[in-house]
């Protein structure tokens, strides 16, 4: 709609309005609730049990070791800090760290990486389709309408039930055509927590395979799931199975940097002469759009990830972010029935089954503030916070 009326304006006074983010009016409307006892559980980060997003102590750290030991901040050039990315390596891509036909590169954060990515697809195959899962992280739609390739939704999830259509999702990547991409969320799906399992894995990695299709996937929270291992299961076995594999990923939630933009873009092909061409496109595109990636916050991860002991420490931190979500999603999951899926679920949001009037009603009274799909991140919610929040939603589920 934006791109036909757009299409229209001359100048800049001609440019039409443009619908902002609603989760950006959320917040708005939160701020601006005199309510003592609001509740904001439409934020996207995560929050510790008094509800600060605390800049991790390691990486406190890793910033002062660089403010002391950085002597230069010349250009690095598109790629980054390479040294990230081969520390990077083994975490994302585990037994195939030592694979050449897969090379990766820094950019500013997950959002960068994907933008990337699609650039890199659209200039391969610009007849290419993307099969996207619905609900999706809301800025996966118009990242692929700026690089002008066809998208096609199926819809992944039953909100009712919590689970998702999985025989949906294999109809429709059944139904795609060799050379089309499959967006996949690697770990902890953004908007419902609803990750496919080993087999569900399995299985779509099979009909990937089956069909040609190119997998892209989105992993943005590894290590907010179940490990940092397990949450790359999906990533580990499409690269076991596939010649061609793109995935973008971002350092910005399990380092807790979110503004500061660390990311990266890891690109597998079948031989690493074809991957170091890919490359050369992606490293085109990223000097045309942002020419290199923003140093401080890859800079602190890259001391983290040089270091043992810094490593561990952070290890630690992450682990505590990720027993937080999971124990206050149990906490929840345990007061209703109606509302046992959250427990099985990952990272930090979930759907509540609840119609958009009882989205309004929870804010008007009970200053609660949810996306109107009732998209909730459940680390919105302090400790002191999570029996009142279940409380009202149950009431909203009864009445
Ligand atoms: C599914 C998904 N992908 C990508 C991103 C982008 O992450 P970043 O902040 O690193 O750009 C997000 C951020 O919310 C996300 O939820």
């Amino acid at each position: 709609m934006l791109t036909q009326t757009h299409a229209r304006a001359k100048r800049l006074a001609d440019l039409p309005p443009v619908n902002s983010d609603s989760l950006l009016a959320l917040i708005a409307l939160c701020d601006a609730d005199p309510r003592p006892e609001k509740i904001d559980v439409g934020v996207g980060v995560f929050r510790d049990a008094v509800g600060n997003t605390p800049i991790l102590k390691v990486m406190k750290e890793a910033e002062q070791r660089l403010l002391v030991t950085q002597v230069t901040k010349a250009y690095l050039g598109s790629a980054g800090d390479k040294r990230f990315a081969e520390l990077l390596r083994p975490i994302l891509l585990g037994p195939h760290a030592d694979d050449d036909r897969i090379a990766g590169l820094q950019t500013p954060g997950g959002c960068g990486a994907l933008r990337l990515a699609f650039e890199l697809l659209a200039a391969a195959n610009p007849n290419a389709r993307v099969l996207v899962g619905t609900p999706t992280w809301p800025n996966h739609p118009p990242i692929i309408r700026s690089v002008r390739l066809e998208r096609v939704d199926y819809s992944y999830y039953e909100r009712g039930q919590g689970i998702i259509r999985f025989d949906a999702m294999i109809d429709a990547l059944n139904s795609a055509e060799p050379g089309d991409v499959a967006l996949l969320h690697g770990c902890c799906h953004n908007p419902t927590g609803a990750d496919l399992s080993e087999d569900q894995w399995r299985e779509v990695v099979r009909v990937v395979v089956e069909r040609g299709l190119t997998p892209l996937i989105d992993i943005a929270y590894q290590g907010f799931g179940r490990g940092l291992d397990e949450d790359a299961f999906g990533v580990r076995l499409m690269l076991d199975a596939c010649d061609e594999v793109i995935i973008a990923q971002s350092c910005d939630k399990n380092f807790s940097v979110y503004r500061d933009r660390v990311g990266s873009l890891w690109v597998k092909t079948g031989s690493k002469s074809a991957t170091e061409t890919a490359m050369a496109h992606v490293y085109q595109r990223a000097r045309e759009m942002w020419s290199m990636p923003p140093d401080h916050g890859a800079a602190a991860v890259h001391i983290i990830l040089e270091d043992a002991e810094l490593s561990a420490r952070w290890l630690v931190e992450l682990a505590a972010m990720r027993d937080r979500i999971n124990s206050v999603r149990q906490r929840i999951a345990s007061a209703d029935s109606r509302l046992s899926f959250i427990g099985r679920q990952f990272g930090m949001f979930s759907m509540l089954p609840l119609s958009k009037e009882q989205v309004l009603k929870l804010r008007e009274t009970h200053a609660i503030y949810m996306a109107d799909s009732g998209r909730f991140n459940v680390v919105g919610l302090g400790d002191d916070q999570i029996d009142r929040f279940t409380a009202a939603v149950i009431g909203a589920l009864d009445a």
